[in-house]
C-alpha cells in the first residue's frame, strides 16, 4: 500500500465514523446538528436587542458546531454563555473552535439538555425540532428562573404564548419565538 492510499483509506475511514456518530446521535435526539444561518441569527439577536435579558447566564441548548453559542458570546461580552450539546463530534468541534479563539466567556457542556441545570439561566435560546422540545421543555421548566427568557427559532415552545413572533425573510418564513418569563402564560 503506497503511502497516499494509507491516506486516502484514512480520509474515508474518519468521514465514515464521523457521518454515522451524527446519524447516530440525531436517531438519539430527534434533532441534526443543522447550524442556524445567517438569516435566522440576525433576526434572532435583533429580536433580543430590545429586550432587558434578565441576570443571568445564556444557553444555547443544543449548540451543535457552536456558531449561535460564539455569536451570542461576541453580542453578550459580559455574559457567560453555555452552549449544550449531547452529540459527541459537534461537541468536541466547537470545544476545539473556542479552545483556540475564544471568547472567554463562552463555553461547552457535553451533555443532554434535560440534564444540565438552568437555575442560574437569563435567557435560554433554541433551534430544535418540535418533537425534541416536547421532550426537553418539562425537564427545562422544573428549575428555570420565573423571569428568564425564552427564545426558540422555528418551533414553538410547548405550554407557553409568545410574547413576540417574528418571522425572518427566508424561503419558508421561519418564525422565531419569544417568551419572556414573567408574561408568558403557561396553558394548562
Ligand atoms: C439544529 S442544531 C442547532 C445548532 C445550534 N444551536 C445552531 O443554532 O447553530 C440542534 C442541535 O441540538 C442537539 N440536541 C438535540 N437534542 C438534544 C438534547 N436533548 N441534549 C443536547 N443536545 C441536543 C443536536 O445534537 C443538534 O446538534
Amino acid at each position: 500500500m503506497t503511502f497516499e492510499t494509507g491516506i486516502f483509506l484514512f480520509v474515508v475511514a474518519v468521514s465514515f465514523v464521523s457521518c454515522l456518530a451524527i446519524l447516530i446521535s440525531t436517531l438519539r435526539t430527534g434533532s441534526p446538528p443543522m447550524p442556524s444561518g445567517e438569516n435566522l441569527r440576525r433576526e434572532a439577536l435583533q429580536m433580543l436587542e430590545s429586550e432587558a435579558i434578565p441576570n443571568g447566564a445564556i444557553y444555547d441548548l443544543g449548540s451543535g458546531w457552536g456558531g449561535l453559542a460564539r455569536a451570542l458570546a461576541a453580542r453578550y461580552p459580559d455574559r457567560q454563555v453555555i452552549g449544550v450539546e449531547a452529540s459527541l463530534l459537534p461537541y468536541l468541534v466547537s470545544r476545539t473552535v473556542s479552545a483556540f479563539v475564544g471568547p472567554k466567556n463562552l463555553r461547552f457542556v457535553y451533555k443532554d439538555v434535560r440534564r444540565a441545570s438552568v437555575k442560574d439561566a437569563g435567557l435560554l435560546l433554541c433551534y430544535l425540532s418540535g418533537d425534541t422540545l416536547k421532550r426537553i421543555a418539562p425537564a427545562l421548566e422544573d428549575g428555570l428562573p420565573a423571569k428568564a427568557l425564552i427564545l426558540s427559532i422555528t418551533f414553538a415552545w410547548p405550554g407557553r404564548k409568545p410574547a413576540e413572533t417574528r418571522r425572518v425573510r427566508d424561503m419558508f418564513r421561519s418564525p422565531i419565538y419569544l417568551y419572556r418569563g414573567h408574561e408568558t402564560t403557561v396553558a394548562a
